[in-house]
């Protein structure tokens, strides 16, 4: 193939690829690959002799990129929604063609002066010292929850007493926290899981009566991880009450900011974190709320003098690269040494879009998420299991006369009618031991015509499940 070809080639993606967005808010949800697409994709062979570009490229839009819940579409409301901008997937597309390798300063000196000044832009708005915080571009919250949970364990903890440190979560905290104390050595004993209060957040007295019980129990807590933004119901842990115990027993504060971090770029709403800037390390999703295409986390640690060596190795073939001026190699203060320049997408998104559209953003979310509520309090027998935070709303289709079991059936055939309608994906949650409906609402693109039509169709399914549950009975 001659480069003109290639650029015919690009041009003709790029025409599918736009085709399809300008129709995305028509278009189905989800659409999932049934046994006979799975077995003709199956059989697509890897060939001997390669096939023309084309045909390829047509293929994989048809065969496969076509099966998939668009968590892009204004009216997916599920999980986390992946509401990504035009600009990422145009910085993704440009830092890909470079193919740059980002482990250290010698080898893409540029972007790792963009890496460097947006760590210290993030740092600012935490509230860190930014001639003291250290953190790096990782895959996503996984990845920045582990790497601080090492740091942590690393200060707090010697190999010889891993086994005695304990963990504090949330009976709220997201399961990759627990996943990456697994793999940093501690034992699921004791990571401990102290209740939520009524608003989902974590009970302090609970907390520090725990945290003495261990200490008296010989055992070394080390460690307590508060949510800036729950995933079920973006609960936000109370940061202050959080850092005061950590203080009193020198333990580490981990914030998992994941999914609400995003909210210090927001003009009006960025004090909801206040108290964030105590915490010793944090993580915070770009590919959630501030709009970037798969996958853009970030770890920020508070003291670069606490980010020890848990991840610094220096190789002889890796000698020629070393720093001084205070630089520090990013793949010497994470996991990976190969690595892209993820942060360039995002570099590219807050140059295009400026940070009063991101704010504008991240307000409108909030905004349509108290729109969800006003709608379901002007319905009959819809009632709100947890108000909005942070974009997120949790309900239920609760009529009077029928059992729990009934109830529950109802609201996971609610959620499950709506997917089959294609018109909104809303999925379901378990809080406090009822099934739920659950709506995160960060797509900026999402009117309030799809809310309308959204908690209208929801209250159509529900009538029409309990008027079927009650021609049953009777
Ligand atoms: C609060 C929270 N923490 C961590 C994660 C994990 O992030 P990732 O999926 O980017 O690894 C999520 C994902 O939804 C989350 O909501």
């Amino acid at each position: 193939m001659n480069n003109t070809q290639i650029k015919e080639y690009l041009n003709y993606f790029i025409e599918q690829y736009f085709q399809e967005i300008e129709n995305l808010p028509s278009s189905d949800i989800l659409k999932i690959a049934d046994s006979s697409q799975l077995e003709k994709i199956k059989n697509i062979n890897i060939p001997n002799e390669g096939r023309k570009i084309q045909e390829v490229i047509n293929e994989m839009i048809e065969d496969v990129y076509d099966y998939r819940g668009k968590v892009d579409h204004p009216r997916f409301f599920g999980f986390v929604p992946g509401p990504a901008d035009i600009t990422s997937w145009i910085g993704d597309v440009m830092t890909s063609a470079y193919n740059l390798h980002t482990a250290s300063w010698m080898i893409s000196s540029g972007a790792s002066c963009i890496e460097k000044k947006l760590i210290e832009w993030l740092s600012k708005k935490v509230g860190y010292d930014t001639t003291k915080s250290v953190g790096l571009f990782v895959s996503g919250g996984s990845m920045a929850n582990i790497t601080a949970l090492v740091t942590a364990r690393d200060n707090k903890l010697s190999p010889e007493t891993f086994h005695l440190g304990v963990a504090y979560v949330s009976d709220q905290t997201h399961s990759s926290i627990k996943k990456a104390l697994k793999i940093a050595g501690i034992s699921p004993q004791n990571i401990r899981k102290i209740s939520s209060d009524l608003n989902y957040k974590m009970n302090i007295s609970e907390l520090e009566r725990t945290i003495q019980e261990d200490i008296l129990k010989g055992l070394k807590p080390f460690v307590i991880i508060a949510s800036a933004g729950t995933t079920n119901t973006g609960s936000i842990d109370p940061m202050y009450k959080i850092s005061n115990v950590c203080s009193k027993y020198k333990l580490w504060m981990h914030v998992d900011g994941a999914y609400g971090a995003s909210i210090l770029l927001s003009q009006n709403y960025n004090n909801l974190l206040n108290g964030i800037e105590n915490a010793d390390s944090l993580s915070w999703d770009a590919h959630k709320w501030l709009f970037q295409t798969y996958a853009c986390g970030v770890v920020i640690v508070k003291d670069k003098n606490n980010s020890v060596n848990s991840f610094s190795e220096n190789p002889e073939y890796l000698r020629d690269l070393d720093v001084d001026n205070g630089l520090i190699n990013y793949g010497n203060i994470g996991m990976e040494l190969t690595r892209p320049a993820r942060y360039l997408k995002l570099w590219t998104t807050l140059q295009t879009l400026g940070t009063d559209e991101i704010s504008r953003r991240i307000e409108y979310g909030i905004n349509i998420t108290e729109y969800v509520e006003e709608l379901l309090e002007g319905l009959d027998n819809w009632e709100i299991i947890s108000k909005p935070s942070l974009a997120i709303i949790n309900f239920r289709y609760a009529p009077c006369g029928i059992s729990q079991k009934q109830i529950e059936d109802i609201n996971n055939n609610i959620s499950k009618l709506m997917l089959q309608s294609n018109y909104a994906g809303i999925f379901t949650t378990v809080l406090n031991n009822k099934v739920v409906l659950r709506m995160c609402c960060i797509n900026h693109e999402t009117t309030k015509e799809d809310i309308k039509n959204t908690i209208a169709k929801l209250d159509e399914f529900a009538k029409k499940l309990l008027e079927d549950m009650v021609t049953l009975v009777i």
